[in-house]
């Protein structure tokens, strides 16, 4: 059995979570943020537009932000990784994805709501497409990988981190078609819905293997 991945391992030896991934019969890498990717997620975070910001609202898209992402990947058990064309040493990025291995209590309780008993180790994610590569397969490509690493992280569940908002009808799709399945409502004081989301990995020695 491969060696359970941490969340410092994953950010001491990034090579264990880099995946060379083929999008569109295009090669790409998915892999851990970088201290020097401060730049590239800048300007990611630019280019995404004004719906896709507030669909996606994870935090903060500020120059100073994207420089402490970088600087800091690893930190409050989160590990966040960006797709990039393979061959480009300066390319964008293609998507930026957060996977947070934490567990908060009110996931716990409203997910009690839904008679599921939410236990670590979780995978929580947060996931983004640019806008210029949306609906074109590449999340989907990213989500097969991304099972794969919370399976070797010792997650069988991963969960949307924050949910999905209902009115964010692609997204919700989107899950659904790569395995999530709705499993309650929940909303906050002011803003919209959100549906939370959940998909259960089924382990298997050959999907657990490194990249
Ligand atoms: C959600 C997201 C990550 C998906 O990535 P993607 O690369 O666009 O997804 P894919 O192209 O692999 O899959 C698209 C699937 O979404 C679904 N979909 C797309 N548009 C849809 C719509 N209007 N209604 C319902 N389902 C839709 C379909 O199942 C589609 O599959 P198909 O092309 O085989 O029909 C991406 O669209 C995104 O970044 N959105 C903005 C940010 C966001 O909302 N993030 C999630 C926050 S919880």
């Amino acid at each position: 059995m491969p060696e359970r991945l941490t969340v410092a391992s994953a950010i001491a030896s990034p090579e264990l979570t880099t995946y060379e991934l083929r999008w569109r019969d295009e090669p790409i890498q998915f892999r851990p943020l970088r201290p020097d990717d401060r730049t590239r997620l800048f300007e990611y975070f630019q280019g995404l537009s004004a719906e896709t910001r507030y669909l996606y609202h994870p935090h903060p898209f500020t120059e100073e932000y994207a420089e402490r992402l970088c600087a800091q990947n690893g930190a409050e058990q989160t590990v966040r990784m960006i797709a990039l064309r393979e061959h480009e040493a300066s390319s964008p990025a293609l998507a930026y994805v957060i996977l947070d291995f934490g567990l908060s209590a009110e996931d716990m309780q409203r997910y009690r709501g839904y008679d599921v008993q939410l236990e670590r180790p979780i995978c929580r994610i947060g996931p983004s497409v640019s806008d210029a590569c949306r609906g074109r397969g590449l999340g989907t490509v990213l989500m097969e990988a991304l099972g794969r690493i919370a399976l070797r992280f010792g997650c069988t569940r991963i969960i949307l981190l924050g949910g999905v908002f209902t009115i964010n009808e692609r997204a919700i799709g989107f899950y659904q078609k790569v395995g999530f399945r709705k499993m309650g409502r929940y909303g906050i004081e002011e803003g919209p819905e959100s549906w939370d989301m959940m998909k259960e990995l089924r382990p298997s020695p050959c999907l657990e293997a490194a990249p």
